[in-house]
């Protein structure tokens, strides 16, 4: 029977680039997704732009651009990375949508009729020359546990604690670099705790995964709290309609986002909404996300859904986070490494059987490793799969005619049919790593095939032509199987196949059938081994490979190899200020495209701060961090001028239209 599937990833933050974690979310989906498919369900994916709140509009005015157009640049670029990535949505829409306004409304006029939203003051810090209220990341200060310096307003990196803006000592906000003050202002709270009784049956009885449910059991523990669904304005947002001034935090209108997703791509089928988010019996639905935003998907979304007279979700998927060679992602390690980055350097496909391959039903990290990624792909997709077809076609190439009119080990053949289904219940457990290894090992079992049968030898003699055109006919159903199976984790190669092939691969049945009796096209490769080269550039040189080793006296000149080894960016001065008690140097905030740095430059005598802020500039990205007397400097940024006249100093720049983050070469 046709199952009705509604399937989503999490929504990319609109002021960010794709990286591979993310990516690597977008995969497990799409398998996913291609698999229902095949399987012959009705099922779409949506997807949209997280377009809203204050990191949003922040970056939009320090790149002097509203934050419509730096959404719309986003959502391009998004879009882009994803279908390079071979992602199959049906949809990609935006929060920032009149779907999704409406929607939004219309569940919160729900949740506020249902008697579910409470308001109350709340006092928080507010930058006076900003004008703006800020959100905890955006306040600074020293830790009042530990005393570090320099901490976020939630959470202190050196010892670990969690506080509140206010408890922080000599708080100051980034955005102006000003002591902020206490303001109160009203606030509107959907009352999580409404809900408890109904979460707990929901988690008891839906599909998640145990870990999951272990951290839910801790959360009911701890007890669910009001949760504040508003702030003030200015805010990139939707707007309260009974609270003027007032905007939807961007955590209640970003999951309503998969409805709105949802609706837009309704607008051009026939579907209902009823079907897909009233009833929870005529049609599933299910989120894929990091193992970060659990909350948000099992507790706040299924109750305002609830709250709302709405459907809540069949099951939330949930996965690990992405580390690159067994360490966090990390941009000064050079392992940030974007989406847009890897598909200049390397095709799309080997990454998804790779993730494939390392994934599994839990929420472990997965480690990406470089090493391992070339081993797997050439010794799996090359070495293993393609070599199947590869060394099959040029028998029926040579001997015309094409395929054989039947198989000579038909028990052979249905062994691999008959995999099938198990392989089919491991994709829909998502458990892709032990469907991987079972195709692996059937793999092999062709390879061995064709090795016992010696074709290469017979073809010596004319008179077996016909048993080497056999032979090569089944090794060569057998990898399309194969192909058939590994359709959702290698969709362009399975197409090629399915060309050279002379079918179709689609439909997850029609391997019942082994393709007899028929011309196949002239075989090209369907894959190449990787570039071990091209795999390592994915890295930017490591942090410590600039830090101070030099030898004693410098060479004259220095091969490409060690200029190489600078990490030099492009970066945008995101603030800028005097240091108290130092007359040469300017303390700068440097915006890294989403990472930021704190550089102490010698330019004071040469420029005042507020003909900084806002301007690119070139730096030194992966020189050692130097502890100075106000603070750490991370990095350096390159200056023209003469040693001997301070005020001499002329920043670099690049020409207009560079962007803070990229490579300088
Ligand atoms: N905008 C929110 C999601 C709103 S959904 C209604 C958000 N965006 S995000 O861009 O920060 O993250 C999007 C997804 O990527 C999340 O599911 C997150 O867990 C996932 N990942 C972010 N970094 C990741 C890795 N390093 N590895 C794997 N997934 C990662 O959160
Ligand atoms: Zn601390």
């Amino acid at each position: 029977m046709s199952r009705k599937i509604l399937v989503t990833s999490a929504l990319p933050y609109a002021n960010a680039p794709l990286h591979l974690g993310y990516i690597m979310e977008a995969v497990q989906t799409d398998i996913w997704v291609r698999f229902q498919k095949m399987r012959g369900h009705d099922c779409i994916y949506c997807c949209a732009e997280d377009a809203h709140g204050t990191p949003i509009m922040i970056r939009a005015q320090q790149e002097g651009i509203t934050p419509e157009s730096l959404i719309a640049r986003s959502a391009e670029e998004h879009r882009r990375d994803l279908a390079g990535f071979l992602i199959g949505l049906d949809q990609f829409h935006s929060t920032h949508s009149a779907e999704n306004v409406q929607l939004t409304r219309l569940l919160y006029d729900r949740v506020r009729d249902g008697g579910f939203i409470a308001r109350r003051a709340v006092r928080q810090a507010y930058d006076e020359q900003a004008g703006i209220f800020l959100p905890d990341r955006y306040v600074r200060g020293t830790c009042p546990r530990c005393k570090s310096p320099d901490q976020y307003g939630d959470s202190c990196e050196v010892c670990g604690s969690t506080y509140t803006p206010a408890e922080l000592i000599d708080p100051i906000s980034t955005l102006s670099q000003t002591t902020p003050v206490w303001r109160e202002s009203e606030h509107l709270f959907f009352k999580l705790g409404a809900f408890d009784t109904m979460l707990r049956e929901y988690v008891a009885g839906g599909s998640l995964q145990p870990a999951v449910r272990a951290k839910l059991a801790e959360w009911f523990e701890a007890g669910l709290q009001d949760w504040d669904i508003s702030r003030d304005a200015p805010y990139f947002g939707i707007e309260i309609p009974d609270a003027p001034g007032k905007f939807f935090y961007v955590w209640f209108d970003a999951p309503i986002g998969y409805i709105a997703s949802f609706e837009a791509w309704r607008a051009a089928h026939a579907a209902s909404f009823a079907d897909y988010w009233e009833s929870e019996t005529s049609s599933e639905l299910y989120h894929f996300i990091g193992k970060d935003i659990s909350y948000f998907h099992t507790l706040f979304w299924p109750a305002v859904l609830y709250g709302a007279g709405l459907r809540r979700p069949s099951g939330v998927f949930v996965h690990g986070f992405l580390t690159i060679n067994g360490q966090k992602m990390s941009k000064s390690r050079g392992t940030f490494i974007t989406a847009q980055r890897f598909l200049e350097l390397l095709p799309p496909e080997p990454l998804r059987y790779y993730f494939a391959a390392k994934l599994s039903s839990g929420i472990e990290d997965i480690d990406f490793s470089l090493d391992d990624f070339v081993a797997r792909t050439n010794s799996d997709l090359v070495g293993k799969l393609v070599n199947i077809a590869s060394r099959c076609a040029g028998f029926i190439e040579r001997g015309g005619g094409g395929l054989a009119a039947a198989l000579p080990e038909p028990a052979l053949y249905d062994e691999f049919t008959a995999a099938g289904e198990r392989i089919a219940a491991l994709y829909e457990s998502r458990d892709y790593s032990a469907a991987m290894r079972e195709i692996m090992e059937l793999a092999d079992r062709a390879n061995r095939y064709v090795d016992q049968h010696k074709p290469w030898t017979l073809a010596k003699n004319p008179a077996r032509a016909e048993d080497v055109r056999a032979i090569a006919t089944q090794g060569l159903n057998l990898f399309r199987v194969l192909m058939s199976y590994l359709a959702p984790v290698l969709p362009h190669m399975a197409q090629a196949a399915a060309a050279f092939l002379g079918t179709r691969i689609g439909d997850w049945n029609a391997i019942a059938t082994p393709l007899l009796a028929q011309p196949i096209a002239r075989y090209q490769p369907l894959a190449t081994r990787l570039n071990p080269q091209a795999v390592a550039a994915l890295i930017a040189p490591p942090l410590a490979a600039a830090s101070g080793e030099a030898p004693a006296s410098a060479p004259a000149s220095v091969g490409i190899d060690e200029f190489a080894k600078l990490d030099l960016r492009v970066a945008r001065v995101a603030a800028a200020e005097l240091v108290p008690g130092s007359d040469k140097l300017l303390r700068l905030t440097l915006d890294l495209g989403g990472e930021q740095r704190t550089v102490f430059s010698g330019i004071r005598a040469a420029y005042r701060p507020e003909q900084l802020t806002g301007r690119l500039v070139v730096m030194i990205a992966n020189l050692a961090p130097r502890k100075m007397r106000f603070g750490v400097s991370q990095g350096m940024v390159l200056c023209a001028g003469s040693e001997s006249d301070a005020s001499a100093a002329f920043l670099l720049a690049p020409d207009s239209g560079a962007e803070p983050g990229m490579k300088v070469t």
